[in-house]
């Protein structure tokens, strides 16, 4: 009798221990809606794993069922592998609206062994033109990988596998908008750019391959006591961070003096480089 209570208590307190790990681990059904493309984007695996694809028809893509205002927010991602050239996957935060704020990366594909580029931008009410892009140390289709976006205050941190590449300060003080007022959900999407994604547009999607899949999974969004909220870069990540904007970073709008005659944005006065 003894030993039967205490082996259900067992059991229980399993089940709310197991219960208590996939609410910490995320769940597809639960925090995210797929929002378009006709059954190409899939939540399997009891909602451990999302999948969308793009065939020549259409592209898919999900949003986040909450919105955020600040967060830490990580999630891993398999690019479309093979020839991907032509095929762009999206994978963003966004409010709404013609001042809308936004924290963008965008992946696009390439032929077959040849280089994605990892595109950055930040939107703060309504206006972009802030392109940071990157090749990355590994190839992002042979396995999942995470990338993560640290939203606070005074910062956005952009992260690949723990390894900030870019930081967007708050330079409210020089006259800059920072995105701090208007929520913003996740979103992500697959869909076809070959007017412009690969070699600038001269390599067009090959249809041959369709149709083309990226995978997701381990979604994680930081609680607000974790420390994220006051979260800056160490002088360790700050050091690892130079070293991917010096080996791996192929634009930076804050060089680009050209396409700012008038003078660069008043931001790139606080950009670590
Ligand atoms: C694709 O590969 C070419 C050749 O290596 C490279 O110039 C280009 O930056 C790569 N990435 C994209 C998205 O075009």
């Amino acid at each position: 009798m003894a030993c039967s209570t205490s082996s259900s208590l067992v059991s229980r307190m399993f089940i709310m221990s197991t219960l208590l790990v996939a609410a910490l681990a995320g769940n597809f059904f639960q925090d995210f809606d797929i929002t378009w493309g006709d059954g190409r984007g899939k939540i399997l695996n009891n909602g451990q794993l999302l999948t969308l694809s793009l065939d020549k028809a259409s592209g898919s893509g999900f949003q986040s069922k909450k919105e955020y205002l600040f967060g830490k927010i990580d999630m891993q991602l398999k690019l479309v592998p093979g020839n991907s050239a032509g095929t762009v996957t999206a994978y963003y935060l966004s409010s709404q609206g013609p001042t809308h704020d936004e924290i963008d990366f965008e992946f696009l594909g390439n032929l077959s062994g040849d280089p994605y580029i990892l595109h950055t931008n930040v939107f703060s009410q309504g206006k972009g033109n802030r392109e940071q892009q990157f090749y990355l140390w590994f190839d992002p289709t042979a396995d999942f990988h995470t990338y993560s976006i640290l939203w606070n205050p005074q910062r956005i941190i952009f992260s690949v596998d723990g390894t900030p590449i870019r930081e967007f300060k708050n330079s409210e003080s020089l006259g800059v908008p920072f995105p701090k007022n208007q929520p913003m959900r996740i979103y992500s999407s697959l869909w076809n750019a070959d007017d412009w994604a690969t070699r600038g547009g001269l390599v067009k999607t090959d249809w041959t391959h369709a149709p083309f899949t990226a995978s997701y999974r381990n979604f994680a969004s930081a609680s607000k006591n974790s420390g994220w909220f006051s979260q800056q870069l160490d002088s360790t990540s700050q050091g690892r961070m130079k070293w991917v904007q010096k080996n791996y970073m192929i634009y930076n709008y804050c060089a680009d003096s050209k396409r700012f005659p008038q003078g660069l944005p008043q931001e790139c006065a606080t950009t670590n480089l």
